[in-house]
């Protein structure tokens, strides 16, 4: 039993009146390589991480739906019933927790009773390594657990996906979901989002470590942004097709691609979907460089991914170049990228242990000078997916 836990054990006891729960917890996730690829059928290499949420939970003799977040004390109990789980404005956070159920009942699934769920994320708020996907496979997996559902972990990340796009309303692909649902210890999934065919590749970084670097940036706008991208590629894609037997960007070499690009009809779309294509295939061979222990190699390939996302995708901003063009020059430093959607959060550097001081100490002085305030930084350390804990 961890020290949250316990605190968390006796907040529960406080909160809801009663000590029947169980432990669970679900990760958030960092991506290596492999961005806004998985909504165009390309292929992902994201891990599961430590830091994520953790939920203490039961099942209640009546209909009712009580929610407590340890991260939104302010909002007291949420009380809901299991029988009304429509989308609220007003139901802010706890729309993830309704969106899973709901679609766990439309898919037929019986839950029957009401429940009590404590929440904890120790994921930063609004940092980009998916607080709302931990949310949605934790729920799933106190549901499958507690209403002992006959669901398999993929079915709760389809599930999760479903919930962002028809409910919160966000074109997101399956990534975050599924490195949340599937993720191993000191492993990273190299994910065909196309076939959902995945292979666990070990990470071993010998003598360096993955520092997550936070931009501290509020993501404004992030999911309207994130949906433009998602029309600008689908709009390429419809464009291509007019000479290319594809149903995704993902199925492209960059030959074919340049062959073709004239007939996008602007230089937006061909940006956008050049980075589609070129950071599949950096994906697929980063991955194998990974696994043949190629550090170095890994880390050009970081480098080149991250140029993409700024020149062609347009999704990093001042605050994410400031940290990686300032994590590059610093030595110790194998390759540095962002994570996630972008427009703010993270970027992740693989860095030598005994320069990680040092390394902070550059970076955030860049980044002081540069932008303001200052940004933050842990370690990643490589988690399971979502589970009972
Ligand atoms: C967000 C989405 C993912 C993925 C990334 C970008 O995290 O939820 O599906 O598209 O952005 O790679």
């Amino acid at each position: 039993m961890t020290s949250i836990q316990t605190s968390l054990e006796s907040t529960f006891i406080k909160v809801f009146g009663h000590g029947k729960f169980k432990h669970f917890f679900a990760p958030g996730r960092i991506n290596l390589i492999g961005e806004h690829t998985d909504y165009n059928g390309g292929f992902v290499f994201p891990c599961a991480i430590t830091l994520g949420t953790y939920g203490l939970a039961s099942l209640r003799e009546d209909d009712k739906l009580r929610l407590y977040s340890e991260n939104f004390k302010a909002d007291g109990i949420r009380e809901l019933s299991i029988n009304d789980l429509s989308y609220k404005e007003e139901d802010g956070w706890a729309n993830y927790v309704k969106g899973v159920l709901l679609y766990l009942q439309e898919d037929g699934y019986v839950l029957d009773k009401g429940l009590d769920i404590l929440f904890y994320g120790n994921i930063p708020n609004g940092a980009g390594l998916s607080s709302s996907a931990s949310i949605e496979l934790l729920v799933g997996v106190i549901a499958q657990n507690l209403f002992q559902l006959d669901v398999t972990t993929l079915d709760l990340v389809k599930i999760g996906k479903r919930v962002e796009n028809n409910f919160i309303g966000v074109n997101s692909g399956i990534m975050d979901q599924f490195a949340i649902g599937m993720g191993k210890k000191d492993h990273a999934i190299r994910l065909d989002t196309n076939t959902l065919v995945y292979e666990l590749v070990p990470v071993e970084l010998g003598d360096n470590v993955i520092v997550i670097m936070n931009t501290n940036k509020r993501r404004e706008l992030a999911d309207s942004k994130y949906n433009e991208r998602f029309t600008e590629t689908r709009q390429a894609l419809k464009e291509l097709q007019a000479e290319c037997d594809i149903e995704s960007l993902g199925e492209l070499d960059l030959e074919t691609f340049e062959k073709h690009q004239h007939l996008l009809s602007s230089e937006t779309l061909v940006k956008r979907a050049r980075h589609a294509v070129t950071e599949n295939q950096r994906t697929i061979a980063a991955s194998e460089l990974l696994r043949n222990g190629d550090l170095e190699g890994f880390g050009k390939l970081m480098k080149e991914s991250h140029l993409s996302t700024e020149l062609d995708y347009e999704v990093t901003g001042r605050e994410l170049d400031t940290l990686v063009h300032s994590a590059w020059e610093v030595d110790g430093v194998l390759g540095a990228r962002m994570t996630g959607a972008g427009f703010g959060g993270c970027a992740i550097a693989i860095v030598a242990k005994d320069q990680v001081d040092q390394f902070k100490e550059t970076v955030e002085n860049n980044y002081l000078k540069e932008i303001g305030y200052a940004p933050s930084f842990y370690i990643a350390e490589i988690s399971d997916g979502a589970k009972l804990a």
